[in-house]
C-alpha cells in the first residue's frame, strides 16, 4: 500500500491557514498556492538518487554530490493543479509538464476527462500528480490512470488538503503511488467538499464560480 507523507513543515502550516481564510482572494491564493508546492515539492523530492562528483572550488577539488540525471515530469490536474505548477518549476527549472484535464460531474461526482497530454517519454521519468485537493479521490485515481495507461510506471501524488476518504481510494486503486499532503482534513460534506477544507480551490485560484 502507498504511504502518505503529511509534510507538517511549520512554513507549510502557518501558509495553508492563509490559504484556508475565506478572507484571502484570489492574488494572494494563488502565491500561497505556488508557495507551498514550492516547499512541499522540496520533501517530495527528498529520496532522488544523488551522484558522487568532483567539483574546483577556488581552493581546492572537493568530493561532491548531485542529483543523478534522473528525469522528472510534473502532471498537474486541471485546473486548480495549475496553480501548483510555477512553484514546483522554482525548485525543478528542468521538469517537464504534463496537462490532465478533468472535472468532478456535479451532479454523479464522477470525474469527466477534456484534455490530456504527456510528454513523450513520461516511462523514463519519476512523475509527480499534483492537485490542491483530495476529495473523493476519484479525480486523482483517473487521472493516475491515465498516466498509467501512457507509460508512466514511477508516479507520487502531492495534494495540499485530504479527505480520509481521498486517501482510501488512491490507496485501494493504485497501491504502487505514495501520497504527500499538507493536511489530512475531517471528512467530506454531501456536496463532497473537504471538512473544513479551503472551499472550492478552482473557484479561490481563478475567481470563478
Ligand atoms: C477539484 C480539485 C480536484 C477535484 C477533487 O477540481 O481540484 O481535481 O475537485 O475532487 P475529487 O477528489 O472528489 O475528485 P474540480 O472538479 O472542481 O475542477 P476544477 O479544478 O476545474 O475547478
Ligand atoms: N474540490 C475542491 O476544490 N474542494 C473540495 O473541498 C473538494 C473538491
Amino acid at each position: 500500500m502507498g504511504k502518505v507523507h503529511v509534510i507538517d513543515h511549520p512554513l507549510i502550516q502557518h501558509k495553508l491557514t492563509l490559504i484556508r481564510d475565506e478572507k484571502t482572494g484570489a492574488k494572494e491564493f494563488r502565491e500561497l498556492l505556488n508557495e507551498i508546492a514550492m516547499l512541499m515539492a522540496y520533501e517530495v523530492t527528498r529520496d532522488l538518487p544523488l551522484l558522487e562528483v568532483e567539483v574546483k572550488t577556488p581552493i581546492t577539488v572537493a568530493k561532491a554530490k548531485m542529483i543523478e540525471g534522473k528525469k522528472l515530469g510534473i502532471v498537474p490536474i486541471l485546473r486548480a493543479g495549475l496553480g501548483m505548477i510555477d512553484g514546483i518549476l522554482n525548485l525543478i527549472p528542468t521538469a517537464k509538464v504534463g496537462h490532465i484535464g478533468l472535472y468532478r460531474d456535479p451532479e454523479t461526482l464522477e470525474p469527466v476527462e477534456y484534455y490530456c497530454k504527456m510528454p513523450t517519454d513520461i516511462g523514463d521519468r519519476e512523475l509527480i500528480v499534483v492537485d490542491p485537493m483530495l476529495a473523493t479521490g476519484g479525480s486523482a485515481a483517473a487521472a493516475i490512470q491515465f498516466v498509467k495507461d501512457r507509460g508512466g510506471n514511477s508516479i507520487k501524488l502531492m495534494c495540499l488538503i485530504a479527505a480520509p476518504e481521498g486517501i482510501k481510494v488512491v490507496q485501494d486503486t493504485h497501491p504502487d503511488v505514495d501520497i504527500y499532503v499538507a493536511a489530512i482534513d475531517e471528512y467530506l460534506n454531501d456536496h463532497a467538499y473537504i471538512v473544513p477544507g479551503l472551499g472550492d480551490a478552482g473557484d479561490r485560484l481563478y475567481g470563478t464560480k
